[in-house]
């Protein structure tokens, strides 16, 4: 029977974990949870955004679901205790270093897409993410200029074992896709991102069977809006990633519909939907859930080894969207609640 941490966090995290924990529940699985606090509720409680004990239910876990983390009364706290530091914090304890993000226009939301509605049905991608590195994980601070003004700095840097993983995670889904890599960097400018492409030119040796091609990063933002079908997997770092993944998701429709997975090398896995706590809408049973439960799909496909049940979950939510259920973010009325009822009865 597999463990699995379930870590719901800020704002409209735990409503929408709920919605994902009632289709799971639905499936009839072997699965056992365990809930422990993450980010501004745990700092509330416990006095630390990752507390010891949810720790080490994440360790024992076989995969992590979690909701989002981020409580706009916790803004003045000192960057350690801030709630957001419970995400990164699991990613780094855990090596959590492969964030595969995927998008795709479900049928029926070229009306949410951000993009005409030709070019919003070609979107068909996944954005490979490195999570360990970069500008979030380098070393930062505040100083004095010699002239006396204040100053803040966070240095952006890869070594090349963290680029070198990173890269055959990119081929190897590309590899069980349409066979196209490209690498997103900004190589003209940034030392690291020279090193980050000759790197991935080097594993692309391996790879004989997949394209590789490679793209600036502000380049890439554009390309995505002009003609997102030609990307078929993206592998970028840190940075880079969550902005263009963000970007990725109005294509596809909404924010709300984004699902990922952050993966070890051994499979183990954290699953947590794209968008944050959004405390604009918390409480008021709009959020939707399709990307929380979207993420428990990923999390049986990539960590439990059941990847039927994990198509059945996203037909179900295919099916749901194409009946023409749509909370607030689709241009839709539905609560929390009844898309995730809409769900389960497809189910
Ligand atoms: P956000 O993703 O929480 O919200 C951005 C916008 O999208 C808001 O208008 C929100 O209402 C909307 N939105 C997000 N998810 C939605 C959903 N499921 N359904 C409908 N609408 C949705 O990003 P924001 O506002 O920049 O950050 C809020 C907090 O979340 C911050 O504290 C931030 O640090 C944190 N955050 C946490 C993440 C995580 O836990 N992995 C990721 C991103 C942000
Ligand atoms: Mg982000």
């Amino acid at each position: 029977m597999a463990l699995i941490a379930l870590l719901p966090g800020d704002g409209i995290g735990p409503e929408v974990i709920t919605q994902a924990r009632r289709v799971l529940d639905a499936l009839d699985l072997d699965l056992t949870y365990e809930e422990a606090p993450v980010g501004g509720v745990a700092y509330h409680s416990v006095g630390h955004p990752l507390p010891e004990a949810t720790l080490d239910v994440a360790r024992r876990a076989d995969a992590l679901l979690f909701g989002a983390v981020g409580d706009p009364t916790c803004d003045s706290l000192e960057r350690a205790l801030r709630p957001e530091q419970a995400i990164l914090g699991l990613r780094k304890h855990l090596s959590l270093f492969s964030n595969l993000r995927p998008a795709t226009l479900f049928e029926g939301l070229e009306d949410a897409s951000a993009l005409k509605p030709d070019v919003a049905r070609q979107i068909d991608l996944v954005i490979v993410r490195e999570l360990n590195g970069d500008v979030y994980f380098g070393e930062k601070g505040r100083r004095t200029t010699a002239a006396g003004h204040r100053e803040g700095y966070d240095i952006m840097s890869y070594d090349e074992t963290e680029v070198r993983r990173i890269a055959r995670v990119g081929f190897e889904t590309a590899r069980k896709r349409r066979g196209q890599l490209c690498s997103v960097d900004k190589a003209n400018v940034l030392e690291t991102s020279q090193l980050w492409r000759d790197v991935v030119i080097e594993v692309a040796a391996d790879y004989p069977d997949v394209t590789l091609t490679h793209m600036y990063v502000d380049n890439a933002a554009m390309q995505l809006v002009r003609n997102p079908g030609q990307f078929d997997v993206i592998v970028t770092g840190n940075l880079f990633g969550d902005i263009l993944s963000d970007q990725a998701s109005m294509c596809a429709g909404s924010i709300g519909m984004l699902p990922s997975a952050s993966l070890d090398d051994a499979g183990k896995g954290l699953y947590e939907p794209i968008h944050g706590s959004a405390p604009d809408i918390a409480g008021q049973g709009k959020a939707n859930p399709c990307a929380a439960i979207l993420s428990a799909a990923m999390m049986l496909r990539h960590s439990l080894g059941n990847g039927a049940a994990a198509d059945r979950i996203e037909a179900a939510v295919a099916q749901a969207i194409r009946n023409g259920a749509r909370t607030a973010d689709l241009g839709g009325t539905m609560s929390t609640s009844a898309m995730g009822d809409a769900v389960l009865a497809v189910l």
